[in-house]
């Protein structure tokens, strides 16, 4: 069994990590039993502080009110740059590799501390203040970097919006956490392709009267839209403004910035992350997990309009004063190859991506990946969903030349940084597990009652108590924070995951309970994808479930049920396809529709997606308990109309 192969840590390695398994044992019981010790020690060691904290942690858990490091002040742009000047001044912080090969730049720690003062002026110059949210929707290029930077040192609070989401999801984004200023770029470009980023931003602001201000970064040089008071070109603001801008002095417990991400039910929530404890998490998983040494260049490969890629890319590499990589385009662009050449141009020594990608890319075989050198590799990581154990292995033999750690890092949004994780050097390897937790994260599993699950076992994964980087509300609606996360196990933070425990400990994270679908690492909620196919003028309703998926670990399937009188066909299923992308974004885009004409309910009125997903998934054989279906004949019907894979 997978389970019961063990890579353990090379003795060599693990001689030059900056822990050992016992240091981390040792550390990880300190958090636990004494976690003001704990974290008052690694703040001082990770983060400066304008002014000292009065205490560690105050709050309560269960009602999700809690404030770390109190009433200390700090400010996370001072963190992520002004503090290295002194020694690093000099030394790249970014690279940026653009989407075509022969693109690329290095920005120094002084290089970025003079775009981020400009961009900060910039936004000062608009009437930006501490507290204001900025709505960032950017492609990957430095200036997204610039922008986040530039917000959390006048203490402004950004929303990035992921670049593959469409005018209707920017809308809705801006309008909930009330952004009155945008940054964009006229255009974006992937893999080639040109992605109309103005044009987006443009059509979601007709229903945003309160957006005064348009930054447009020119990228490309395709024309624009322009609304005169609204737009300023970024290239002629920051050349108006002093490339001085001090850092605003903001509280631990400040917001730093909103995310957005989906739930089980009704619109996407507005994660809302602080300063002190989010910044401390990020810096510190970002050193431990990955051992991030002095002078070693780390690439991670998300996108900044995730988490990831705010916690990954930027916030925990730069405040610890790394070299971090940041790339525009995708792995197969202008071939298969890409990630690999990549990683010989700019010598990279950590690299840290999806298992979707490496699906894709293990499914186009070896040689693209053989076909470079990769000596610079020293660690590899994984994240946004389980990684099956065969593309583990490939990731391992293949990529990695089994010389390189994989790091199974799992956590969310919510969590803000990674919570159970393997550390590289440190902890023994097992193929699709994340192994242990990590310092400070109490992880419990419970069973169908609530129960506390001890030794191994399988349940619903829980965090028992606070830890620094965790969400601190939902933005504008408290009440719905602790519904979410607080309610189905009273005292406890529900992840929405379920997982297994070995004997050894280790856990093995299965996937969503809820009804939330992990599609190529990317988070639907079905309630949304749903919402989004009912607006259809022909369609009465829908139900979608997830499914698993070769590539992208689950695929959205939708059952569609038309308006009466209206005639299925393919050319109608194509058109709510795109319809979804339209409304929410390409990535959302079910695989998979078939036509319903009722859909499987219980007497009262209960859609009863447990059947649905075992239609989906081709289980039609243990469809489990069918007495409470109000109509049976509705699930031979969807049976026999099954859309065979
Ligand atoms: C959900 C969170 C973490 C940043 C990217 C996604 C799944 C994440 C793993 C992993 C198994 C994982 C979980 C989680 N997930 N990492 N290593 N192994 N599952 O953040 O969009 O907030 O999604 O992603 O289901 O709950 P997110």
């Amino acid at each position: 069994m997978a389970e019961d192969k063990v890579y353990p840590v090379d003795k060599e390695r693990a001689a030059h990590s900056l822990i050992n398994i016992d240091d981390y044992h040792r550390l990880y019981q300190q958090s636990i039993d004494q976690p003001d010790i704990f974290w008052a020690e690694q703040a001082e060691k990770f983060v400066g502080f304008f002014e000292p904290w009065s205490k560690v942690f105050d709050g309560e858990f269960a009602k999700a009110q809690v404030a770390w490091f109190k009433d200390a002040k700090l400010n996370v742009s001072w963190n992520c740059i002004d503090r290295h000047l002194p020694q690093r001044a000099d030394q790249t912080a970014i690279i940026w590799e653009g989407d075509e090969p022969d693109s690329s730049l290095h920005i120094t720690y002084r290089d970025l501390h003079q775009a981020v003062c400009r961009m900060a002026n910039v936004l000062k110059a608009r009437g930006v203040k501490k507290g204001d949210r900025v709505c960032i929707y950017m492609p990957m290029i430095p200036e997204a970097a610039y922008a986040m930077l530039a917000c959390t040192r006048i203490g402004a609070v950004h929303s990035v919006v992921f670049g593959g989401f469409s005018p209707d999801a920017i809308r809705d984004r801006i309008q909930d956490s009330d952004c009155r200023t945008v940054i964009t770029a006229n255009q974006g470009v992937r893999g080639g392709k040109l992605i109309p980023l103005k044009h987006n931003v443009d059509k979601a602001l007709e229903q945003c009267p309160d957006v005064h201000s348009v930054i447009v970064v020119k990228h490309t040089e395709a024309d624009t839209g322009w609304h005169a008071e609204r737009d300023v070109w970024y290239h002629e603001a920051i050349s108006q403004v002093d490339d001085q801008c001090p850092a605003e002095v903001m509280d631990a417990e400040d917001a730093l910035f909103i995310l957005y991400t989906s739930g089980s039910t009704g619109k996407p929530k507005g994660v809302l992350h602080s300063t002190a404890g989010y910044l401390l998490q990020a810096a510190m998983s970002h050193k431990y997990i990955f051992d991030y040494h002095e002078g070693e260049v780390f690439w991670c490969t998300a996108d900044v309009g995730w988490v990831t890629g705010h916690s990954y890319i930027l916030y925990g590499p730069l405040c610890n004063g790394a070299t971090t990589l940041m790339f525009e385009g995708v792995p197969t662009y202008p071939d298969a190859s890409r990630f690999w050449q990549v990683i010989d141009k700019h010598h990279v020594n950590i690299f840290y991506t999806a298992p979707t990608a490496l699906r894709a890319l293990m499914s186009l075989g070896d040689e693209p990946v053989k076909s470079s050198s990769r000596a610079s590799l020293r660690l590899l990581g994984s994240v946004g969903e389980p990684i099956n154990p065969e593309a583990w292995e490939w990731y391992h033999k293949v990529v990695g030349e089994e010389r390189c750690p994989i790091v199974d890092t799992w956590w969310q949004t919510e969590t803000g940084s990674t919570m159970i994780s393997p550390m590289a050097g440190v902890t023994d390897l097992k193929p699709g597990s994340a192994t242990l937790p990590f310092f400070g994260v109490k992880p419990e599993l419970l069973d169908a009652h609530g129960k506390v699950i001890q030794g191994a076992g399988k349940g619903n994964l829980v965090i028992t108590q606070s830890w620094p980087s965790q969400i601190r509300t939902v933005f504008g609606d408290h009440q719905r924070c602790v519904d979410t996360y607080f309610k189905a196990y009273p005292g406890y933070y529900f992840t929405g995951d379920s997982a297994r425990r070995d004997k050894d400990g280790y856990y093995w994270i299965i996937g969503r309970v809820d009804d939330v679908i992990n599609v190529s690492g990317h988070r639907l909620g079905t309630a949304e994808l749903e919402s989004a196919l009912v607006l259809h003028p022909k369609v009465a309703e829908a139900a979608v479930v997830g499914y698993p998926h070769d590539i992208k670990g689950n695929a959205v399937y939708a059952y569609v049920t038309l308006m009466t009188g209206i005639k299925d066909s393919d050319d109608l299923k194509k058109e709510l396809i795109q319809f979804v992308a339209d409304e929410i974004g390409a990535f959302a885009k079910p695989e998979i529709v078939q036509f319903a004409p009722g859909l499987p309910k219980t007497r009262s009125g209960k859609i009863m997606r447990r059947i649905l997903r075992k239609i989906a998934a081709n289980e039609i054989d243990h469809l489990g308990d069918t007495t409470t279906l109000a109509e049976p004949s509705v699930v031979d019907n969807l049976i026999e109309h099954r859309v065979n894979r």
